[in-house]
C-alpha cells in the first residue's frame, strides 16, 4: 500500500541495557514518526565486537538502505563500516567513532571538547591543585580516548595529577567492583576528585566510597540524562559536583538519515554541544528537562492515537471494500 516504508534503515547499536542508549532509541523512534517512509530496525551488539561485525554484515545482506552505527571500539569496527560504505550504502556514524573517514555523516558530542570542558571544571573546583581518579569508559572506544585527552590536556600546566585510573568500561557494576577491589587493596584513597567518563560510573564510585565511609571526595561526570537516576538528579541530590551535557542525538541521525535518503543536502559532520550542570543552574535545568519529559510522553501518546485511528480507518475500509461500497 501506499504507507509502507520505502527506506529501510538499519541501527547496529554496540550496547543497549543504559539509560542513554535508551533515550536515543526512543528519540529515534519519535522522529521516525515525522517520516512515514522510513523504518528502523535496531540490532545490539551487546558490547562484542564480533557480534556487532556480524550483525552490520547481516544488515547489509538484508539489503538495508542505510546504515546508522555506534561502534563498541572504534579499530575492530572500522573494516566492516567501510566495506558498507563502499558498497554504496549511506553509512551515518553516532556517538563513538571509527579510524577512518569513510562514511557518509557523523552525528554526535565532541568528546574531546567534553573533556576538557570537564576539566576546566576540575581546575576551577580543586583550585589548580590536587590528585584525581580516573575512571575510564571502554579504552578502545572513542568516547573513553578523547574524554582522556581533552582532560589531560586541560589541566596540563597545574598542579593537578591524574593519580589513578580504574576501567569501568561505562557500567555501573564494572566500574564498583573494580574501584572497591582497588580502594581495599590499597588500603588508602589519596585523591580528591573521581572524574568518571560518564555519570554512572560516578554516581557508582560515589556509592562505593560512601559504603566504605570515605567521606570529603568530590565527582564529576558526563552524560547529564534526566529523569529520576540521570546525571542532573545527581547534581540536584548533591551526589555529583557537576555533569557535562551528552546529547544522544537520535533525532538528529533520523533527520539526517531522511536527507540522505531523499537526496536532500546534508553536513558530514552534526557536533551537538555540551554544557556543565552544576550547583549553580541544576534547578533550572531540571524544571526544563522534566518539561521535555512531560512534552516528549504527551507526543508519544498522540501518536498511539493516531495509529489506533489509521487502524480503525484501515479496517473500515478493507470492510467496506469487500462489500463493494465505494
Ligand atoms: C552509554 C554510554 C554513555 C557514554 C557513551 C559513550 O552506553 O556509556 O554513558 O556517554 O556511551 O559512548
Amino acid at each position: 500500500g501506499d504507507e509502507a516504508p520505502q527506506f529501510k534503515i538499519g541501527f547496529s547499536q554496540c550496547v543497549s541495557n543504559d539509560a542513554w542508549r535508551r533515550t536515543m532509541h526512543e528519540e529515534m523512534f519519535r522522529e521516525l514518526s515525522f517520516y512515514p517512509g522510513l523504518s528502523l530496525e535496531i540490532k545490539d551488539a551487546q558490547g562484542n565486537n564480533n557480534t556487532q561485525i556480524q550483525q552490520i554484515r547481516a544488515f547489509m545482506e538484508a539489503g538495508i538502505d542505510l546504515l546508522i552505527v555506534s561502534p563498541n571500539e572504534s579499530a575492530p569496527i572500522t573494516p566492516i563500516i567501510e566495506e558498507v560504505f563502499h558498497s554504496g550504502i549511506p553509512v551515518i556514524v553516532v556517538d563513538r567513532k571509527t579510524t577512518s573517514n569513510l562514511y557518509s555523516a557523523y552525528v554526535g558530542g565532541d568528546n574531546y571538547e567534553v573533556g576538557y570542558s570537564a576539566g576546566q571544571y576540575i581546575r576551577n573546583l580543586l583550585k589548580g591543585e590536587g590528585k584525581i581518579m580516573e575512571m575510564w569508559g571502554l579504552r578502545g572506544s572513542s568516547p573513553a580516548i578523547e574524554r582522556h585527552r581533552g582532560l589531560t590536556s586541560a589541566l596540563s600546566g597545574t598542579n593537578i595529577a591524574i593519580a589513578e585510573s580504574i576501567n569501568g568500561e561505562w557500567e555501573k557494576d564494572t566500574a564498583k567492583n573494580r574501584l572497591r577491589a582497588h580502594l581495599l587493596q590499597e588500603q588508602s584513597s589519596d585523591f580528591d576528585l573521581i572524574f568518571g567518563h560518564n555519570d554512572v560510573m560516578a554516581i557508582g564510585s560515589y556509592e562505593v566510597l560512601k559504603d566504605l565511609e570515605i567521606t570529603n571526595k568530590k565527582f564529576v561526570g558526563v552524560d547529564a540524562l534526566p529523569g529520576p537516576y540521570g546525571g542532573i538528579q545527581a547534581v540536584s541530590d548533591g551526589i555529583l559536583d557537576a555533569t557535562f551535557f551528552y546529547p544522544t542525538g537520535g533525532d538528529k541521525a533520523i533527520e539526517v538519515a531522511f536527507k540522505i535518503l531523499t537526496g536532500e543536502k546534508f553536513d558530514k559532520e552534526n557536533i551537538l554541544q555540551t554544557a556543565a550542570v552544576d550547583s549553580s543552574n541544576v534547578r533550572i535545568m531540571k524544571q526544563q528537562t522534566d518539561k521535555i519529559i512531560d512534552q516528549q510522553a504527551n507526543i508519544t501518546k498522540q501518536n498511539e492515537r493516531i495509529s489506533t485511528q489509521m487502524e480503525i480507518y484501515r479496517n473500515q475500509r478493507t470492510f467496506l471494500f469487500g462489500f463493494g461500497f465505494t
